[in-house]
């Protein structure tokens, strides 16, 4: 079900369109190489899908799961680990797949994290960037879409938990922001 008052922002033909372009990308980059992907639960899970699809590569997959407290919906770099990753990734080649990158403060603790396990290298790919609203200076190696000022939802992305399952990404309304 489709929010009322919001706005189409990427539709689900240009989000494979993207995903495909950025999957040959990966797939050229880590070419005869393994590569680990740990996709940050929740909101990446249809991104994840959709991007391992389209990979020609010799793949592993792991997930973890990081809360950012804070007033509202603003991080405050407050993140708590409440699923962490199960398999090991000292001398592996490691991609953090997110469904948006906002203030970078949960990717800025992930990386911190995963820097000490020792992996052979670590990049990020995200679907949507907020660059606008970074707090911390993170690098972003492949990214979808930059989004400007406004709440997004579908594709994986809720407001409180709702609209993951929608095949396109909308902008709510001001209002319902609020
Ligand atoms: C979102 C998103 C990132 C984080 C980005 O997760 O998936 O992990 O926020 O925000 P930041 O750059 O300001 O830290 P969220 O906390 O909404 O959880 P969810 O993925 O379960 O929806």
């Amino acid at each position: 079900m489709i929010p009322e008052n919001s706005q189409l922002l990427f539709s689900r033909e240009q989000i494979e369109l993207r995903t495909r372009e950025i999957a040959s990308r990966i797939s050229a980059d880590y070419q005869g190489r393994q590569l680990v992907i740990i996709g940050v639960l929740k909101g990446c899970f249809v991104f994840l899908a959709d991007i391992i699809r389209n990979l020609d590569l010799d793949i592993t997959i792991d997930f973890v799961q990081i809360a950012s407290y804070g007033a509202g919906r603003e991080s405050s770099g407050d993140c708590v680990v409440l699923k962490d990753l199960g398999i090991d990734i000292r001398g592996r080649d490691v991609l953090i797949v997110e469904d948006i990158v906002d203030t970078g403060e949960t990717l800025a603790h992930l990386i911190g994290d995963l820097q000490q396990r020792s992996p052979a290298s670590f990049r990020v790919c995200t679907l949507l960037n907020k660059q606008y609203r970074r707090r911390v200076e993170v690098t972003v190696d492949y990214i979808g879409f930059e989004v400007d000022d406004v709440f997004v939802v579908g594709y994986g992305l809720d407001f409180d938990e709702r609209y993951r399952a929608l095949p396109d990404i909308y902008a709510l309304p001001p209002e319902v922001q609020a």
